[in-house]
């Protein structure tokens, strides 16, 4: 068996930096805010951060909107501060991965304000510029996945051009060689810096169809759905050009020494996201892995998508597992606070490397956003659907003091009414708390490596619950979870010989496990076997 890779047996975790915390009191979060927590960082015992975007940037999509891609916008700091960050996190034996945002710029990118001068630009290539349809429409039915058509009417110039997202975030073109040989520099511009990685943001977006064929409508689209269900992406996104562009930045990586890692966002039902490990494993090291996040909450179902990841993976490629980001709804929101404990157990037991969204640990939930207080552009192009991502960005609960510690100003989003009491100070003193639970498991996934490194199987139980075996070097751990509030008793076809390890229920701690288990409701148990 070959070493594993740091990144195998690690824990990511996901800052957005708008929402960990203000230094100096604007109400914002700012690089010099996280290297005031680092220290919490290492006391979780997370093994690296990937930081939402701060470059600068006119923030029309929060930092997802580029406007220089070796920079630091001054709402988060200086170039100083970020190498200040980079050595209190290595010092700190934590790994730093960045945002890359490679498939479009800011409409205030020098490149882009070329580009749109003249249809003669030299610029001009960079971007996607198409002649209007015969009845002056946009080119094709391609959907922005912030709402309506991905097209912009350029009225000087007479022609469209395309934006995936936001009118303001136009697409990069990524046939033409100029821009990937630009944006490979500005990821070497990083890596020099001492970057251990990077997240690239929507990755199975960055190539189009070369003959820009309409995208065929989704039978299945239900009024009140977002825009972009309208059609089926299968022209506008995941081409297979993709993979080469994917085995450049890959190259580019590796220039370095060290194992630096590239994470890619995609989101795609398994059978194609494995795609992205790219032939030999020689794309992306890890294809993010989202699924689970809108898996019905049910044993079987869990299960069968474990599964079906698990048959599809390449030989040697490395799974993902993911319950939260900035983009999605909390995982507490969505099966409750009692659940919410169990899930950070299923995150951090899975086969494959996790990745935990800043707040998850504190079992923070989705907070209401008053209608004047919306902030994200999603929310705003729709209003009263589900689409805004405000609820999930809301700052993070240090102590019980005033905006609970995130800041001294007045925070850009505001804070739910039960932070103080689930904030960071609150839970470090309860050992019943999640925070305490998420840091016992880092600490017993450090320890145990069935639970980082070990293999991956189904335990055939009696009972409604997941039950899944960790084994590696001869050591084998079995986790059961119970799904609902209801105490299950389970069965298991052999003794398993073994102690309740670790619990989401602490009364279960050292109670020895043969043929039978009692689960209280909401409990799940990690058993280490003799
Ligand atoms: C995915 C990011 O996670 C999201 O926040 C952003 O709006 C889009 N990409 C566009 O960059």
């Amino acid at each position: 068996m070959s070493e594993p890779r740091w990144w195998q047996k690690a824990v990511i975790y996901q800052i957005y930096p708008r929402s960990f915390q203000d230094s100096d009191g604007d109400g914002v979060g700012d690089l010099a805010g996280i290297v005031r927590r680092v220290d919490y960082l290492a006391w979780l015992g997370v093994d690296a951060v990937w930081i939402c975007p701060f470059y600068p940037s006119p923030m029309a999509d929060f930092g997802y909107d580029v406007a220089d891609y070796v920079g630091i916008d001054p709402l988060f700091g200086t170039l100083a501060d970020f190498d200040r960050l980079v050595a209190a996190l290595h010092e700190r034996g934590i790994r730093i991965i960045l945002d890359f945002v490679p498939n479009h710029t800011s409409d205030q990118h020098p490149w882009f304000q070329d580009a749109r001068r003249s249809r003669e630009s030299p610029r001009r290539d960079w971007y996607i510029w198409r002649d209007p349809a015969p009845d002056g429409g946009p080119p094709n039915n391609w959907v922005s996945q912030a709402g309506g058509s991905a097209w912009a009417f350029d009225e000087p110039s007479g022609q469209y051009y395309y934006h995936a997202f936001l009118a303001q975030q136009p697409d990069l073109n990524w046939r033409n060689p100029d821009v990937r040989a630009a944006m490979y520099d500005a990821l070497r511009f990083w890596l020099e810096r001492g970057v251990d990685g990077f997240r690239v943001d929507v990755l199975w977006h960055m190539i189009k169809d070369a003959q820009f064929r309409d995208d065929p409508v989704n039978p299945d689209y239900r009024e009140g759905e977002p825009d972009f269900r309208r059609v089926r992406a299968r022209y506008s996104a995941d081409q297979p050009e993709m993979l080469e562009i994917a085995m450049e930045m890959r190259r580019v990586l590796e220039e370095y020494p060290g194992e630096r890692l590239l994470i890619g966002e995609i989101y795609l039902p398994v059978e194609r996201l494995v795609a992205y490990y790219g032939p030999d494993l020689g794309a992306v090291h890890l294809p993010f892995n989202f699924n689970l996040m809108w898996q019905r909450w049910r044993p079987d179902a869990i299960m069968r998508l474990v599964q079906a990841y698990e048959a599809v993976l390449p030989v040697g490629g490395w799974p993902s597992w993911v319950l939260g980001n900035h983009d999605q709804m909390r995982i507490a929101s969505r099966v409750g606070p009692a659940q919410a404990r169990v899930a950070m157990m299923l995150l951090l037991t899975l086969r494959g490397t996790p990745t935990l969204y800043n707040g998850d640990e504190l079992g923070i939930e989705n907070v209401p956003i008053p209608p004047e207080r919306v902030r994200d552009p999603f929310g705003i192009r729709q209003p009263g659907t589900d689409q805004g991502r405000d609820p999930q960005r809301t700052p993070m609960p240090w102590d019980r003091t005033a905006h609970c510690g995130f800041t001294t100003g007045e925070p850009w989003l505001p804070l739910g009414a039960d932070h103080a009491g689930r904030s960071v100070a609150a839970q470090q003193g309860d050992p019943g708390s999640i925070l305490a639970l998420a840091r016992a498991l880092l600490d017993l996934r450090r320890r145990e490596p069935a639970l980082s490194l070990g293999d991956f199987a189904p335990v055939t139980v009696e009972g409604d619950v997941l039950a899944y075996a960790r084994t590696r070097d001869g050591r084998r751990v079995v986790v059961v979870l119970n799904l609902e509030p209801v105490p299950k008793t389970v069965r298991f076809s052999e003794p398993l010989g073994g102690r309740v390890e670790l619990s989401t229920d602490s009364a279960s701690v050292g109670r020895r496990i043969d043929d039978r288990l009692e689960l209280a409701g909401d409990e799940g148990v990690i058993i280490a076997t003799d």
